[in-house]
This record gives structure tokens, sequence and C-alpha cells, in this order.
């Protein structure tokens, strides 16, 4: 199998995950690093003996032999090097979100059809082993119809300047709650967010979401917390599921629910005609074990497949677009 020659655009914060899964895949070679940061191209030069630096993108969109970018640079710059790198003739993986609005994605999906080339958003939960096998379990039935569902994804820091909490933190679980109830359309989007450290971007929001079939989602996100929450609670008609990103035992089902039990002759509330009793069946929990790959090894790897035409991409354009419709939503 052909190996795929790859260059990444930014070696920040996150970019180094990226670099070592390129690094140590045997689908590509990695010929070129881009990076304005002189502090973080002497990072790659240390870590990374053998890979050209750069601090001139023209030095990837000019070298023919380059197949494709990957791209960890903040999410303002996403667009401009987007269309470069397609116009360049290159598929592509950026980083979440994709772009900053959905007119941005249209005019990228345009370019990307002409060209006939991939391009792919580091939406990397859909790569996550414990929110894969969620997704089975909900395609299985096994918690019976979905009512709710609500996301922390909190800490103290780490705070950014150029995106608020909102567009930084929430496009994961956006995400996974788009992968999980297979696309479905929000019906209405409203959000309350508060910018408490820095002016003009928030630091804390709380997002509601009402899905088809009376699903609600609440999202919260925080970079103005004591403690590092990454935990999703989804309620289901017959059990209960908690994804605790953070603990060792990352998903927990509780065959917990509320049953009608009988009509009674007279009711009990006088507030209500209904003269129901209710029980709280309460069984097993079960802590499943499955088999554990770091996502973005699992998403880099896709990409690969993508390009070669052996897979349809995961978190593609009309993912992001999804993802990047209720972001939009969110603007008052
Ligand atoms: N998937 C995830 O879980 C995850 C986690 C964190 C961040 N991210 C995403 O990764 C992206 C980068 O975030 P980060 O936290 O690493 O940001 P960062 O600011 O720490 O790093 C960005 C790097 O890009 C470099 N850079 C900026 N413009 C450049 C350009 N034009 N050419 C070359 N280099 C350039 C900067 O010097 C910096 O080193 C964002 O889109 C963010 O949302 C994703």
């Amino acid at each position: 199998m052909k190996k795929i020659n790859v260059a990444q655009i930014g070696v920040g914060y996150w970019g180094p995950n990226l670099l070592r899964n390129l690094w140590l895949s045997n689908s590509c070679d990695v010929k070129r690093v881009v990076e304005i940061s002189r502090e973080r191209q002497m990072f790659v030069e240390k870590n990374y003996p053998g890979i050209e630096i750069t601090d001139d993108i023209n030095h990837v969109l000019n070298d023919p032999t380059i197949d494709a970018v990957v791209v960890a640079t903040p999410v303002k710059s996403h667009f401009g090097i987007t269309l470069a790198v397609l116009e360049a003739g290159k598929h592509i993986l950026v980083e979440k979100p994709l772009v900053t609005s959905v007119k941005e994605v249209n005019e990228i999906r345009k370019i990307s059809e002409i060209k006939d080339l991939i391009v792919m958003v580091g939406h990397t939960f859909l790569y996550n082993s414990a929110v894969r096998y969620i997704k089975e379990l909900l395609e299985k039935d096994s918690i019976g119809e979905i009512r709710y569902i609500y996301c922390q994804r909190l800490n103290l820091g780490r705070i950014r300047s150029d995106v608020d909490v909102i567009w930084n933190l929430a496009p994961h679980d956006i995400s996974i709650i788009e992968y999980w109830l297979e696309g479905a359309n929000p019906e209405s989007i409203s959000c309350a967010a508060m910018d408490y450290v820095q002016d003009g971007i928030n630091d804390v929001a709380f997002l509601n979401i009402k899905y088809p079939g009376n699903i609600i989602a609440n999202i919260h996100v925080s970079w103005l917390e004591p403690h590092k929450t990454r935990r999703i609670t989804i309620v289901g008609t017959k059990k209960m599921i908690v994804y605790d990103d953070v603990s060792d035992n990352k998903v927990t089902i509780f065959d917990k629910g509320i049953d009608k039990l009988a009509v009674l002759g007279e009711a009990m509330d006088f507030d209500k005609s209904e003269k129901m009793q209710y029980t709280y069946p309460s069984g097993d929990i079960h802590v499943p074990i499955f088999k554990w790959t770091e996502p973005l090894k699992v998403q880099i790897e896709h990409f690969f497949s993508v390009i070669a035409g052996r897979e349809k991409c995961l978190t593609d354009l009309d993912h992001a677009e999804s993802v990047i419709k209720v972001l939009e939503g969110c603007r008052v």
C-alpha cells in the first residue's frame, strides 16, 4: 500500500498529539511541519529530528509530493488555510471546529467538490471507543428511547482568547450527540452564557437543544470550575448511561427507571387528576469492558482510509456543518 505524504500545520497545545500519531503511523510519511512560533519549531526539532520545519505554508502548498495536510492552528485561521490547501490540490484534516460559520463551510464544500478532495474535521470523540460503545448500545435499543442527555465539560482553564468556551468545548458534545442521534436536526437552540474573565469572550455557557422525539439536551461548558469534569448522562425509558471520560470506568449502565404501577381508588395528589402510583426499579449496575485505542490514532487512520477510498468519511463536511449550525444558533 502506497504511503501518503503528509504535512502538518500548527504544533501548539494539541498539534503534538496529532504529530506523534502521524509519526508512528505506517500509512504515512511526515514530510514537513509548518509552525510560525520559534519555540514550537524547537519542540519539533528536538523531538522529531529529520522532519523539515518551515514557517512558510508555501513550502507545503508548492510541494507536489505532499498528498495531504493536517491542520492544528487556531480556529480563525482554518478557513484561509483550508481554501489554500484545497486550491493546491491536497486533502485536508482540520481540527474542530472547522470554521466560524456555515457560510464558510459552504465555500469549502464548493472547492472540495470541484477539486474532488477530502475535507475531514477532527471531531475526535467520534473515534473514541467509549462513544462508539454507547452508540452500539443505543442502536441495540438497550436503554429504550432516549429522554434527555446532559453534558458537563468543565475545568479551571485552559482559557483561550481567540474563541469563547462555546466554540472551544461545546463542539465535542454537539458532535457526540449528533452521532448518537444519527444526525437529527435540532428543533430549537437556546443558550445562556457569560464573560466573567475576558470582556466579550464567554467563559461559561449552558446550551439547551431540543431534538425531535421530545429529546432535550443540555450542554454545560466552563473554564471557571473547581473540578475537571467530562461527563455525559443519557436517560432512557429503560436504562440510564453515564459516560465519564476522566474515570477509569468510562461507561456505567444503570438499570434504573420509573414505572407506573397501578391505578389507585382515590387520587393521592389533590393537584393532579391521575390516580397512579409509581415504583423506582433499580437493577444491576454494569461497567462494561471494551477495547481501548487512542482516538487520534483511529482518527488519522480513518483519514488515510477515506483518502484511499476504502471508507466513507465519518466527520465530513456535513457533520462539521451540523455542529457549526448549533454553535451559530448560540450566538445571541
Ligand atoms: N480534538 C481535540 O480534542 C482538541 C483539543 C484541543 C484543541 N483542539 C483544536 O486544535 C486547534 C489548535 O488548538 P491549540 O489548543 O493547539 O492552539 P494553540 O494556540 O496552542 O496552537 C496553535 C499553534 O499553531 C501555530 N500557528 C498559528 N497560526 C499558524 C499558521 N498560519 N501557520 C503555522 N502555524 C501557525 C501557533 O504558533 C501555535 O503553536 C483548534 O482548532 C482547537 O479547537 C482540538
